[in-house]
């Protein structure tokens, strides 16, 4: 016997979107992956504020969002500024009033090689924007969260690059697998008030960090599109895509994950 509850409700109205009604705030959402993720948010219905430092990037993305329709601001900061980091969290507050999701996505690449080659002051600034960054940014937006919707989510973006041995980017990996722990332990401690944290870990995808690693590796796209079972580079959009069904309510019972959005390239 079928017993399922047969429902009463009407059908959702088709034109809401995935996250209707919400306020998100996006790092590094000058370019790339936070680019797509800032149109693509809008166009899923939420306010959304883009951070990042350059400010020329943030205005266009901004007014392409508000061309298409969509609600956006942006705010400059530096990840390795904790007051800087603070504020623009905070400005997302006083601009719409509340704050229901993160995606904490900014982040800077290091030049490739062993560990041993590295000076000192590239790590540090690896370590400063890459994780020191995320905990800041965590850390406001709970805070922000906890004084306004109540409850929320939070997306960190990772790598596939923290799963493993990673021989021509050790630090920036490093950082990576320290951001899937960051998550895992933020979704064991917010949960129970109701603030979802995961991560994603994207695969190699056409932005201006890889760029910049293909500069100084000749082959790497080839070599990286090769390395998994859909041969090609992922589009921006398809990593925001990720992020925002774990930002919406879709994603309801899912916290303390590190989704791989990857094309296959670990199996
Ligand atoms: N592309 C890939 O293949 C790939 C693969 C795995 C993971 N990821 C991750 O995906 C995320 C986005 O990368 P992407 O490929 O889109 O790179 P991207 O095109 O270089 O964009 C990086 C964004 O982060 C911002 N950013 C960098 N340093 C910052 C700082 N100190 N303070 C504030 N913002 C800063 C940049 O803006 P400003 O420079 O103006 O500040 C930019 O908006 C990163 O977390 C990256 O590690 C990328």
């Amino acid at each position: 016997m079928d017993n399922t509850p047969a429902s009463t409700a009407p059908a959702a109205p088709a034109a809401l979107g995935l996250l209707a009604g919400k306020v998100a705030f996006i790092t590094g959402a000058g370019r790339g992956i936070g680019a797509a993720a800032a149109r693509l948010f809008a166009r899923e219905g939420a306010r959304v504020l883009l951070a990042a430092r350059t400010e020329a990037e943030l205005k266009a993305v901004t007014e392409e969002v508000r061309a298409a329709g969509g609600t956006a601001e942006y705010v400059t900061c530096d990840l390795a500024d904790a007051a800087g980091v603070r504020a623009a969290v905070d400005h997302a507050v006083d601009l719409y009033g509340r704050l229901d999701v993160a995606f904490n996505n900014g982040a800077t690449i290091q030049h490739p090689g062993p560990l041993d080659g590295m000076p000192e002051p590239d790590f540090d600034r690896v370590y400063s924007v890459n994780l020191k960054g995320v905990w800041l940014a965590m850390v406001a937006e709970v805070a922000a969260i906890r004084a306004t919707a109540g409850t929320g989510a939070i997306v960190n973006n990772s790598s596939v690059g923290s799963l493993r041995g990673n021989p021509e980017l050790p630090a920036y990996a490093a950082m990576k697998r320290a951001v899937n722990s960051l998550t895992e332990s933020a979704a064991v401690t917010y949960g129970p008030e109701g603030i979802r944290v995961n991560a994603i870990a994207p695969g190699a995808t056409l932005t201006a960090m890889i760029r910049a690693w293909e500069a100084e590796s000749p082959g790497l796209t080839e070599r990286l599109s090769a390395g998994n079972p859909l041969r090609r580079m992922a589009d921006p959009e398809e990593i925001a895509q990720a992020a925002a069904w774990f930002l919406s309510d879709r994603s309801s019972f899912v916290t303390g994950t590190v989704l791989r959005v990857d094309g296959g390239a670990l199996t």
